[in-house]
């Protein structure tokens, strides 16, 4: 092997990304089979995960598993990371990417949907960390953790009223330096990873409204959107030996918007 396939190369690994069914959780699994991971695929919409698990396989020549999850339900993570570890081995990367975005004025959002975003943003990712890592400790392992966070976890949105939204990614991107923190002892890291403006399924209706997307391009130093593959470079780096002295931080994939 050498020395840039050391540095990259995931070969031996098992990752675990929810939101795998569109957007960004697509290019999360397609970037750690890409660098030889095998990838176990989890979200609620199975059809899609069955499509890229062949498609995965087929392209990267990686083992992959399609896992119907909804992750606001405990007992499901459970049977979901049983089954990744039954058909690919141990989960040692996590990609905490699944995550919904609702909106609404923050002096009448309901309560559902104000828990619904802390239970799918917040309280999923902090429940399987929290398996993940207690399969590495008594495995004696080490392994990655990945936090999909938002440059909303630490500025404001001009834009969108999205109070619960960014009150659960403020909360995920200080959890990520908890578990960094509680964790490193155990070679476990932990970190976030922050996307700008990125058009997907979640995102694109938004854009579209208004002068929306001009004001997005106009406020984002680089002057454009960020396209979903663009994230890929991140997740290897943030996965793999390259990032081995990095742990409860923040890497930010949005075109500069949080420099100025
Ligand atoms: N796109 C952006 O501009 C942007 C910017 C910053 C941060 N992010 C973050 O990036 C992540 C992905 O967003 P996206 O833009 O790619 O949105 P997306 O296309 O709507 O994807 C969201 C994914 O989350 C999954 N999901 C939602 N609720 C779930 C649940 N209860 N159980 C399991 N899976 C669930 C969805 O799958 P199913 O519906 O099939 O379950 C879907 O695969 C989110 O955490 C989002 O906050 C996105």
């Amino acid at each position: 092997m050498d020395s840039l396939q050391s540095l990259f190369s995931l070969r031996g690994h098992v990752g675990f990304v929810t939101g795998a069914s569109s957007g960004l959780g697509v290019d999360c699994a397609a970037a750690l089979a890409m660098a030889g991971a095998d990838v176990a695929l989890a979200a609620r919409r199975g059809d899609r995960l069955d499509k890229l698990a062949a498609q995965l396989a087929s392209e990267y020549g990686v083992r992959t598993a399609a896992i119907q999850l909804d992750v606001t339900s405990d007992g499901q993570i459970d049977v979901a990371l049983a089954r990744a570890r039954r058909e690919l081995g141990l989960v040692d990367i996590l990609v905490n990417n699944a995550g919904i975005s609702p909106t609404g004025r923050a002096e009448s959002l309901p309560r559902a949907t104000w828990d619904a975003a802390i239970a799918t943003n917040l309280t999923a990712p902090m429940m399987l960390a929290q398996r993940v890592a207690r399969g590495l400790i008594e495995a004696k392992r080490p392994g990655r953790i990945i936090n999909i966070v938002s440059i909303y976890a630490t500025v404001a949105s001009s834009i969108y009223r999205l109070s619960a939204y960014t009150a659960a990614k403020g909360g995920l991107l200080n959890l990520t330096r908890q578990l960094a923190v509680e964790w490193a002892d155990y070679g476990i890291l932990v970190n976030a990873l922050a996307p700008g403006w990125i058009p997907t399924e979640a995102t694109e209706a938004g854009m579209a409204k208004g002068n929306n997307r001009e004001r997005m391009e106009r406020s984002t130093p680089l002057g454009r959107l960020g396209q979903p593959e663009e994230i890929r470079g991140a997740i290897i780096f943030l996965a793999s030996e390259a990032s081995s002295y990095v742990t409860g931080s923040m890497l930010a994939v949005d075109g500069g918007y949080q420099a100025w």
